[in-house]
């Protein structure tokens, strides 16, 4: 790697500005790219957020919060953010035309032994790479969100990803602190193939009238101990992210994957949960 203490980061969403927050508390220096200043004021609040409660539940101190601040970069150029960094992580909308067009810029701007990945939920790694001056460089680093507390790293090895990437993706996370599966190209991988599988089935029992929202919910927090019920996890990952996934899973894998009309009403209504303020609950 160029520099391995740099890493950039593609997008401040969600999942973009949680991942910039773990490598900077792992001590990466870390530059931000979003094309949108708006998106890069809301990430950066992000960070601090999740950094405030940390300091609050005594998890690390107020100097900590502030090197790791004081490590991020934030920025609209993707040139300079890309500028001698030894990993660069896209975290755009899963759209897959987007995710191509960007890989394909960074492909020409990156340091050439830069590993270069992306955190896409549910696309072909594959096909990102198709179009990539040296497709054996990209991986999947495929994160879960709240970022600073999950712990998997879900490592996505597309058909031309060589076992030296694969290797360099899985030191990244024993650097970062997650713990890593390494899984072939296969839609939807290990986990949003089994993860909307349950949000979808969870949606159209709430169509059918089977319980209430809370209830259903409530069924599998405490009838089967998942952490959060698959509609409030629903509405933490984004009901648009979820739809982008079933839609792409439909289509590759079939029918069990067809989005419940409600889903796709809701994402046209704007109720996209948490981040828009309402979804199958109000946040
Ligand atoms: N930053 C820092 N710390 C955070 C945090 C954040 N953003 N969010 C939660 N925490 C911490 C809390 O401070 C708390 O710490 P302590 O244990 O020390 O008290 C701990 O995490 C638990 O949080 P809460 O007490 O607030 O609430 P909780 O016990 O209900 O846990 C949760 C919240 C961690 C989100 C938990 O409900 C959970 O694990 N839910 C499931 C999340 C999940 O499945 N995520 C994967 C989604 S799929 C995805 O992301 C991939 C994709 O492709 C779309």
């Amino acid at each position: 790697m160029s520099d391995e203490t740099k890493v950039a980061v593609l997008g401040a969403g969600t999942m973009g500005h949680g991942i910039a927050q773990v490598c900077a508390a792992s001590g990466y220096r870390v530059s931000v790219s979003d094309p949108t200043a708006a998106a890069l004021e809301k990430g950066e609040r992000g960070v601090r957020d999740s950094l405030d409660r940390m300091v609050a539940k005594g998890k690390i101190d107020g100097a900590t919060r502030e090197a790791v601040l004081g490590r991020i970069a934030w920025g609209t150029e993707l040139a300079t953010a890309v500028e001698g960094a030894g990993v660069v992580i896209e975290a755009v909308p899963e759209k897959m035309e987007l995710k191509r067009e960007l890989l394909l810029r960074v492909d020409g701007l990156a340091p050439p032994n830069a590993l270069l990945a992306s955190n896409t939920s549910s696309l072909s790694i594959t096909e990102l790479a198709s179009t990539l001056r040296e497709p054996a460089r990209l991986v999947g680093l495929h994160f879960f969100n709240p970022v600073p507390v999950m712990e998997l790293l879900e490592i996505v090895r597309g058909i031309r990803t060589t076992d030296a990437t694969v290797d360099q993706a899985l030191a990244f996370a024993a650097r970062v602190g997650k713990t890593p599966i390494v899984v072939r190209d296969i839609p939807g991988f290990a986990t949003s193939r089994l993860g909307v599988a349950l949000g979808a089935e969870a949606i159209r029992m709430l169509e059918q009238g089977v319980a209430s929202a809370e209830d259903i919910d409530r069924a599998m927090e405490l009838g089967y101990r998942h952490p959060m019920g698959p509609l409030k996890l629903t509405d933490l990952v984004g009901l648009d992210v979820r739809l982008a996934i079933l839609d792409h899973l439909h289509r590759e894998l079939g029918e069990q994957f067809r989005a419940p009309a409600l889903l796709r009403q809701m994402v046209r209504a704007g109720k996209l949960g948490k981040k828009s303020g309402e979804g199958f609950y109000k946040w």
